[in-house]
């Protein structure tokens, strides 16, 4: 490697740019493309900045090795920049406007032919995620990991800028409280004990503000055991922080210029006041805690009209307690029967037990498949209720609160894409306020925590609180604060319980019992005796940030070593099977169910 020796790299090849011409570079990476024509051999030569035109003469003997360049050969460059001549500039290029002369080459290593072209976008994602390390040189996952350093970087600068201190809190430690389910390591030092992966440091960054540290944040590692989708991850990294002597406004001022200084930054966009909207209004307008507010076509209650309409539907979810509600779609009335099909399996599979569509005919009435049990009089009522004109279609849900809202909400994202209603170029951002604070588990027939047992109730819930008033715990709203984009929920954070009286009543209305307690959290439940200070904090999903910033509605893009929907790495083929000896170690025995599915596998 005479070339390694003797020259160092000058500059990125996707760095030049029309100001370098005329100057002599060392370039290093690899080849994306080459063409040969014989006479002269061009290259588009890779590195993470991008690419860049290379000329080779492979008839001189410094640039001969030119003539074997191929596909992702590593290759080192000496040459002079120059202006490509009038009509050969390529303007989708950022080094288009130049081309690099090489003087001198060296092939640094060669390689294997490899399993896709680097910068095909039709390749199939199993294969890009099993040679992950390949995919990573496109531009595409380039530019997303080099945006995720900025955004790390501005939060750390930001952050540190208001007094935050980073501190590192541990991965192997106890069971953490966020309701999904845990990773757990053996111990083979401790026969037949087990550390849990962190599902937050949420325990952590409130003990340390019991010891003093007033702002801490960290860029954490976070694990969870649950379903995946396409914005989850089973490991995933939160921008978590947590302070002292504060209220809920001090958080969300912090957090909006944090915000306001990310976007400005990287996307030159000045983020105005954030709006703020509590939890109810979110469900009543959109269905949803985390609304994509980037369009309107909002839910609209009809309950009322709905009323004594003798379709056992509407009447039996009204009596129950539930609601009816629907939406006004747009230019819906062309819709095919197929298509009504379709919204109602979309309404089934997000928890309704049906859909009443609703559209004009010719004639004025109201064609329905609710038109046998309801009369025109109250359809129509319903139809102008919902702004619908002859052109328009109604799609209307009647069930429980929950499941009503969250089948209109999923119609309601459904239609906005389907009818292009969304400028996916906007950001629109808000807050969440006011969470229910707990909410009641029909399967465990008991009340858990719709954040996690720490987060404080609002202050007139106190006295309930400590009195195990049950009347008031469906009323019950936490100090609690989601930060929403576009439909994702980017954050969430709650202002913490700090009195001991107030976190022992939560955790007897859990359900949990003393001893109970003292198992999972009996060292934090202690700590809160000696001196704690009135706190708070919140966490954002950092994937979820910078995914919302690439503008790429999947997650892995976004990050090296993503896992595949069924947690695995295809690249590394984890989880795999261990050595039967390391399981003695631990202390560790499979199940007759566990052999027998590894077999399977083995097959
Ligand atoms: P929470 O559970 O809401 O709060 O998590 C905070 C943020 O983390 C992101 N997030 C995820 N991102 C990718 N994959 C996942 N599986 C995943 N789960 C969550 C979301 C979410 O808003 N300890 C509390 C925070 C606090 O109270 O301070 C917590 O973890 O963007
Ligand atoms: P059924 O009485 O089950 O034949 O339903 C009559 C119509 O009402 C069908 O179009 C169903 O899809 C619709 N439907 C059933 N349950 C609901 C519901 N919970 N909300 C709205 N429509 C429903």
């Amino acid at each position: 490697m005479k070339f390694v020796k003797e020259l160092k790299r000058t500059e990125y090849s996707g760095n030049l740019r029309a100001q370098h011409v005329g100057q002599k570079v060392v370039l290093m990476g690899w080849v994306n493309t080459r063409r040969d024509h014989g006479s002269l051999v061009f290259i588009d030569l890779r590195d993470r900045e991008g690419l860049v035109q290379v000329v080779l003469d492979p008839n001189k003997s410094d640039t001969a090795s030119a003539k074997d360049f191929r596909s992702e050969y590593v290759v080192a460059i000496e040459g002079v920049v120059r202006a490509r001549p009038d009509g050969m500039k390529n303007s989708k290029l950022a080094t288009g406007e130049v081309e690099v002369e090489a003087t001198r080459c060296e092939i640094l290593n060669t390689a294997a032919t490899v399993p896709f072209q680097i910068d095909d976008e039709n390749v199939n994602e199993m294969l890009r995620l099993k040679y992950r390390y390949l995919d990573l040189r496109s531009p595409r996952l380039q530019h997303n990991l080099i945006l995720r350093h900025r955004v790390a970087r501005l939060v750390r600068e930001f952050l540190s800028g208001n007094g935050f201190l980073e501190v590192e809190t541990p991965i192997l430690f106890k069971s953490t409280p966020e309701g999904a389910r845990d990773y757990l390591v053996p111990s083979r030092v401790n026969p037949g004990n087990f550390y849990a992966l962190p599902q937050s440091p949420q325990i952590l960054k409130q003990l340390l503000m019991v010891s003093g540290y007033d702002r801490y944040f960290q860029i954490a590692r976070c694990f969870r055991d649950e379903d995946l989708r396409a914005d989850r991850q089973p490991e995933f990294s939160q921008i978590d922080m947590e302070m002292s002597f504060i209220d809920v406004e001090d958080i969300l001022d912090l957090n909006e210029r944090m915000l306001r200084h990310i976007w400005k930054e990287i996307k030159g966009i000045d983020v105005p006041k954030l709006q703020r909207m509590t939890y109810f209004e979110a469900m009543n307008r959109y269905g949803s805690d985390k609304p994509d507010t980037r369009f309107a076509m909002e839910i609209v209650d009809l309950s009322e009209v709905a009323q004594g309409s003798g379709f056992k539907v509407f009447d039996d979810a009204l009596s129950r307690g539930g609601i009816v509600r629907g939406l006004n779609i747009p230019s819906g009335g062309t819709f095919s029967r197929g298509q009504f099909d379709k919204l109602t399996d979309l309404a089934k599979k997000n928890g309704a037990k049906g859909l009443v569509w609703m559209k004009q005919d010719a004639d004025g009435t109201i064609n329905s498949p609710a038109s046998k049990f309801v009369s025109q009089e109250k359809l129509k009522a319903m139809f102008t209720q919902l702004g619908c004109t002859a052109a328009d279609c109604a799609l209307v849900v009647a069930d429980d609160f929950d499941p009503a809202c969250s089948a209109l909400s999923a119609l309601r994202l459904h239609m906005g894409r389907e009818l292009k209603l969304i400028d996916t170029s906007k950001y629109n951002f808000l807050w969440v306020v006011d969470f229910p604070l707990l909410e009641y588990s029909p399967d465990d027939k008991r009340w858990v925590s719709r954040h996690h047992p720490f987060t404080s109730p609002t202050d007139e819930f106190f006295e309930d609180m400590i009195n195990n008033n049950e009347k008031a715990y469906p009323k019950m709203l936490a100090k609690a604060y989601d930060l929403v984009c576009n439909g994702y929920e980017m954050g969430g954070g709650s202002i913490r319980i700090y009195r001991n009286e107030i976190q022992q009543a939560i955790f007897r209305l859990l359900g949990m019992s003393e001893e109970d307690i003292q198992a999972k959290f009996g060292f934090f439940v202690d700590a809160l005796k000696y001196g704690t200070p009135p706190h708070g904090g919140i966490a954002w999903g950092m994937d979820r940030l910078v995914m919302l910033l690439a503008q790429t509605d999947a997650i892995r893009e976004v990050i090296a070593f993503p896992k595949t929907a069924k947690a695995t790495d295809l690249m590394s083929d984890a989880p795999s099977p261990v050595h039967r000896d390391q399981l003695v170690e631990v202390g560790v025995r499979l199940s007759a169910q566990a052999e027998k599915a590894l077999e399977e596998n083995n097959k």
